[in-house]
């Protein structure tokens, strides 16, 4: 139930620190470890490449967890869209092992992939919120996010969840495979939790952002680089989806190859600088849309903030900062719809989960 809150959506953002205490908990064996079930690891072991496979802000999270696993456990992921992998289905490697990223563990379109992928005998993985359900069942192994039900069509602590299950999984087959992972990973998500209450104690600061930035204008671009990009891709999905303000993430040094176009006097760009070894030159790509008249909003993590910054989020571990900076993206999309009168809840031409390919 959604208690004293107006909106679903608003209770599932606030619900993210402790969703992310409860699956440090989860995981976590009686020593402290984190663990997961040895069949799953061994799986993983086993597979020469992974292919994620997800829709939507489930395939966002794919895209951060491919650099999780990558740098940490150092097997290479090719992350897709479901409604495409069907019928456009790259080389495969000799062991592959595919992960279905899936909220609902109902989406057609992921469903139609993982039918597949048994017809041809390889192993699956489900990464999904609801136990039984249809992509859970047909999988080989399940991973559960224990974010509790996500009623709100907007997914938001799902996606973190997503991220944070996903990091776990990179760590314990770290482990397995003898590698050294610099920082503690039980601790560090413990800092990621904290920060989350700090940003949703936050809530009146960025209501003011999303009316000066994005109470009345008709379309809105995101940018960032590495990770940061990847959030930018989930931050536009989320307005869009609300708010229907025209959004759209992009890398940032790919502006210049034809987005910036677009960039008109007022445009709202928001931007994402929590990477410090692009930080210089994502402030580079903020001075090119600024000097074509663009309205930038700049979303930095401390230590790598500025003066013109709009939002300060904490500082956290620099490959965890998805887990956060999603935060002010999710609320600013929140507000926007507010602003503008959309059915937070029950965003027009969408379904919870979507059972049609
Ligand atoms: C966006 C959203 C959708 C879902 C997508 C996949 O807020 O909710 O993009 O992420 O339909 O759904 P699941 O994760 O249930 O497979």
């Amino acid at each position: 139930e959604k208690g004293t809150y107006p909106h679903y959506m608003l209770k599932e953002i606030d619900e993210q620190p402790l969703v992310m205490r409860r699956i440090i908990q989860t995981y976590q064996n009686e020593q402290g470890e984190l663990t997961i079930d040895s069949e799953i690891i061994n799986a993983l072991n086993a597979a020469d490449r992974l292919y994620i496979i997800a829709a939507g802000t489930s395939y966002h999270a794919g895209l951060v967890g491919k650099q999780f696993i990558e740098k940490m456990a150092k097997i290479p992921v090719e992350v897709h869209i479901s409604s495409e992998f069907g019928y456009n289905m790259p080389l495969l490697s000799e062991k592959p092992l595919f992960i279905f990223i899936s909220q609902s563990g109902e989406t057609a379109d992921s469903r139609a992939v993982l039918v597949n992928v048994k017809e041809m005998g390889y192993p699956a993985l489900t990464i999904t919120n609801v136990p039984g359900s249809t992509l859970s069942r047909e999988a080989d192994y399940t991973l559960l996010l224990h974010a509790g039900p996500e009623i709100a069509v907007a997914s938001t602590k799902a996606y973190t969840a997503q991220l944070a299950v996903l990091v776990i999984l990179a760590e314990v087959v770290a482990k397995s495979r003898n590698l050294t992972i610099d920082f503690d990973l039980v601790k560090e998500l413990g800092i990621v939790a904290n920060a989350m209450e700090v940003l949703c104690d936050s809530k009146e600061l960025i209501e003011q952002i999303s009316r000066e930035f994005l109470s009345v204008t008709r379309n809105a671009f995101f940018i960032g680089r590495g990770i940061d990009f990847y959030v930018g891709l989930e931050g536009a999905l989320k307005l869009k989806e609300i708010s229907y303000i025209q959004a759209e993430g992009f890398a940032g040094g790919e502006l210049k190859h034809g987005t910036i176009a677009l960039i008109e006097d007022g445009t709202p760009v928001i931007a994402l600088a929590t990477q410090e070894s692009v930080n210089m030159n994502l402030r580079g790509n903020v001075k090119e849309v600024v000097a074509r008249g663009a309205n930038p909003c700049i979303i930095s993590m401390k230590g790598l903030n500025r003066d013109e910054d709009s939002f300060v989020i904490p500082e956290v571990n620099e490959l965890l900062t998805p887990l956060i900076s999603v935060i002010p993206m999710q609320l600013l999309s929140y507000y926007a719809a507010l602003h503008r009168d959309c059915d937070v809840d029950k965003p027009r031409n969408l379904a919870k989960s979507v059972t049609v390919e």
